[in-house]
């Protein structure tokens, strides 16, 4: 599917965000092994989120989808049953990291693998130290999936986290409530920490001290009622586009605001968009809130903050979309220490730097991110997306700021994230 784009007059209104896709992985796959029935209210309807519920229905779980609300019926810590077929976790890293960890808990054989987008990516960095634990992992050549799993009693580890990832860090504490005595994982750079929150929900025991989480073995996890906020990397699509395109004005209400997260908020703050946060509150150890934000004609004079450091892990998901706005401060802007982004759906400093040139920027590309000079208007042109949903959604935003017609190819891929995204942003601009 194409989707074609136009500058639009201004984009206005409210905006429904799809649910957090992190926050409901974890809810989904603690409800699995908690004992009884747990009810997750707005559980993300993204296609990510769907493989995550799909592999855990060929693991045994009983689950009942009844519009936003999820029902499923825990089978307690080791009461996953040998899947009848391999598992599938599409286009999904967290399905794939985070069900390793599970599945390494397990006395049985199992293999999961996704699409041609997953089966590229690097899944030594669980391998590793899963199998320190004591779990017997086979792979692809090059540690890429499938991976076949043979699981069972674990042994609790220290394990210093050697990148920076959300994904490594929750598959070692989910596999650390399989082991014989406490694990504990170093990070050196603070990630999203919904897996913490959501193990203390469920009634696991987390210990943070430092750089280390530690977590006990085998939790007597009980089933939870929970609520998932709106996706703040969905948000950061309509806030981008509500920055660049003049009289924009749109509400996004009920957005995740976790502090680990959060850092978006603070760097459009800081980079100048007139961006209000209000009515936070704290619901199952998470915070949310209403995001308003409004065009403001000043932003695009000076360079955009540069992105580096732990600054560049914390924007992890936003970068494609955090480039797009800042090709259009007239210094530009810089991102650093995101080597990362080239082993995520898509190699995506490959992507931004070929999408952008093409609609006329002027960028540099650098082993760990890409430079863009700035202060020129982009002009509209075909976007290849590579199928990776964030690509798609970034140009998107791309496409309202250029002059002429911007065309985003196999534009569905939304869906991974944002189901309705299109819809949403035709809304917006008055379109639908
Ligand atoms: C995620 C962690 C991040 C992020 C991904 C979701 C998670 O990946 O990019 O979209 O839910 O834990 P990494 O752990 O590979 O950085």
């Amino acid at each position: 599917m194409i989707e074609s784009l136009r500058a639009p007059a201004a984009l206005s209104g409210i905006v429904t965000l799809p649910a957090d896709k992190s926050i409901s992985h974890r809810y989904a796959m603690l409800a699995a092994i908690a004992t009884g029935t747990s009810v997750i209210r707005n559980f993300a309807a993204s296609r990510d989120c769907h493989s995550t519920l799909a592999c855990l229905r060929a693991l045994g779980v009983e689950i009942v989808q009844s519009g936003r609300s999820v029902t499923l019926e825990g089978r307690g810590l080791r009461g996953l049953r040998a899947p009848d077929r391999t598992l599938d976790a599409a286009n999904s890293g967290t399905t794939i990291r985070l069900m390793a960890g599970i599945l390494a808990g397990h006395p049985f054989e199992s293999s999961i693998t996704g699409d041609a987008s997953l089966a590229r990516r690097p899944m030594g960095r669980v391998t590793e130290p899963l199998r320190l634990m004591g779990a017997t992992i086979e792979s692809r050549p090059g540690e890429l999936p499938p991976l076949k799993i043979l699981g069972g009693r674990l042994r609790g580890i220290r394990y210093r986290l050697p990148l920076a990832s959300a994904q490594v860090k929750s598959c070692v504490l989910l596999a650390g409530l399989y082991g014989d005595r406490p694990t504990a994982v170093e990070q050196t750079v603070p990630t999203r920490d919904h897996t913490e929150i959501a193990l203390g929900q469920f009634g696991g025991a987390v210990r943070i001290s430092g750089n280390w989480i530690e977590v006990d073995p085998e939790p007597k996890l009980r089933a939870g009622r929970l609520s998932v906020p709106g996706d703040l990397s969905g948000a950061a699509f309509f806030l981008a586009a509500a920055a660049l395109v003049p009289d924009s004005e749109l509400t996004l209400p009920g957005v995740g605001l976790n502090a680990t997260r959060r850092a978006l908020v603070d760097y459009l703050v800081r980079a100048g968009v007139d961006l209000t946060v209000a009515n936070e509150s704290v619901q199952g150890g998470e915070s949310r809130g209403d995001l308003r934000v409004r065009y403001c004609p000043d932003l695009f004079r000076g360079e955009f903050p540069p992105i580096r450091g732990a600054l560049t892990a914390a924007l992890i998901d936003e970068i494609p979309v955090l480039a797009v706005l800042g090709s259009q401060a007239s210094g530009g802007i810089e991102i650093s220490d995101a080597r990362e982004l080239r082993v995520k759906e898509s190699d995506r400093i490959s992507a931004l730097c070929a999408n952008l040139c093409a609609m006329g920027a002027e960028v540099e590309e650098r082993p760990d991110g890409l430079s863009v000079r700035g202060g020129r208007r982009l002009r509209g042109a075909d976007i290849l997306t590579l199928g990776d949903h964030r690509i798609a959604m970034a140009f998107a935003v791309a496409g309202l700021a250029a002059r002429g017609q911007t065309r985003i190819q196999d534009a569905e891929c939304a869906d991974v994230s944002f189901p309705g995204f299109w819809a949403a942003l035709g809304k917006a601009s008055g379109r639908i």
